[in-house]
């Protein structure tokens, strides 16, 4: 059986993420999307609001796990038997980044291998950074996110501006 994960931080998960995970889904058995819960960070969601809101949007893709996971990818994907680490690649900006991220966690897993899988050309302007600099400026993100997500991003920003 063939285990891939798609690590990322998916704060939150956007058209481009979920483009990914169906199309890396359908290489492996089963597909674990890692989502890391990095202390060092602040992000927008925690790391349970964000595996609901992965596990909402892919419920009905088989063979999809949602899994956080904390530390070093290559210990995760060790730890969960997986032979394969799948990432997404934009543009050429991305591509100094991920080599360094690949060759790095091959060195410290050498039975991983790193596949990328070149985002789908209308997706391949889009982050979850995008996303959240259009909603904190009330602009329509609707066409980013399913509109499962589109409501919680909205509503977290708005609590985040009362708090202010
Ligand atoms: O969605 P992101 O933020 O681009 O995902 C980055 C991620 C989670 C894949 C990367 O930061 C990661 O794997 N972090 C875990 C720590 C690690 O293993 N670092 C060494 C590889 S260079």
């Amino acid at each position: 059986m063939l285990r891939a994960i798609y690590p990322g931080s998916f704060d939150p998960v956007t058209y481009g993420h979920l483009d990914i995970i169906k199309r890396a889904s359908g290489l492996a058995d089963e597909l674990i999307v890692g989502v890391l819960n990095n202390k060092a960070k602040t992000p927008l969601f925690s790391v349970e609001e964000r595996v609901k809101m992965l596990e909402e949007v892919t419920k009905e893709l088989p063979g999809v796990r949602i899994i956080p996971f904390e530390g070093l990818l290559a210990d995760f994907a060790r730890e969960m038997s997986a032979k394969m680490i799948v990432r997404g690649l934009r543009a050429v900006t991305d591509f100094e980044y991920e080599l360094q991220m690949a060759q790095t966690n091959h060195k410290l897993a050498e039975d991983i291998e790193i596949v990328f899988l070149t985002t789908s050309l209308q997706y391949s302007y889009l982050s979850s950074t995008i996303v959240k600099e259009v909603a904190s400026f009330e602009g329509d993100i609707s066409q980013f996110v399913p509109s499962y997500i589109e409501e919680k991003v909205q509503s977290k920003i708005i609590k985040k501006g009362e708090c202010k």
